[in-house]
């Protein structure tokens, strides 16, 4: 199978970015990172795409005041650098409807958290792991979902467990959870990437 061309949307520093670029780097991951968007034009995941080569795009309020116009110059970035799956990382805006239908089933974000729970408004960063250990779990873990128009809602693609210890504080969970995350959104892109995971909007658009 031919690579795989990524787009990766994030808000910040992008640690999962930072995972998913040097996997495909090093080979371990058959993919391309085509194009990297931020919504913060002084983002490390801007500075670092732009120091490996990598296209790197800032779209903002800032760039484009009217909502649809920036939905209209995502789209375009995508296309002109011929996206087959959208990658998520921290990306702390909502994309566009014209950009979803057009990428409808081959957007992904990742949560730290087992969707449906701890997910939705309000869920994010340490809210998260908050409600986990005030809620008691043992368990909880990293989703990998198809992105719809409401936060945290798409279908699920991928799950995984990550322990909850009995003496973790919100920080030391996030941390555990975040590592996991790193290799789990690696996994699960080999996986689309090896066709062993399908995803619905990708079928008959590999180039
Ligand atoms: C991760 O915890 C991810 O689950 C959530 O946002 C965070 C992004 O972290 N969607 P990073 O920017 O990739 O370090």
């Amino acid at each position: 199978m031919s690579q795989l061309r990524l787009a990766i949307i994030a808000s910040h520093g992008g640690s999962n970015m930072q995972a998913i670029l040097d996997a495909a780097k090093l080979g371990r991951l058959n993919a391309v990172p085509a194009v990297v968007i931020s919504n913060n034009s002084d983002s490390l995941s801007l500075a670092r795409a732009r120091s490996e080569g990598i296209p790197a795009c800032h779209f903002s309020s800032r760039t484009h005041s009217e909502p649809d116009d920036l939905d209209v110059a995502i789209l375009q970035a995508l296309n002109v650098h011929g996206v087959e799956v959208v990658v998520l990382a921290g990306y702390m805006k909502k994309l566009g409807l014209k950009t979803l239908r057009h990428f409808s089933g081959r957007v992904l974000n990742i949560h730290p958290a087992l969707l449906p729970k701890y997910g939705g408004p309000g869920m994010y960063g340490r809210h998260v792991h908050e409600a986990v250990l005030s809620a008691g779990e043992k368990v909880t873990g990293v989703t990998i979902h198809l992105v719809e128009a409401e936060y945290d809602s798409g279908p699920i693609v991928a799950q995984c467990e990550v322990p909850v210890h009995a003496d973790d504080t919100p920080e030391s969970l996030a941390e555990r959870v975040l590592q996991r995350e790193h290799e789990f959104y690696v996994e699960t892109l080999r996986k689309i990437s090896e066709g062993k995971i399908i995803l619905p909007g990708l079928i008959g658009k590999q180039q």
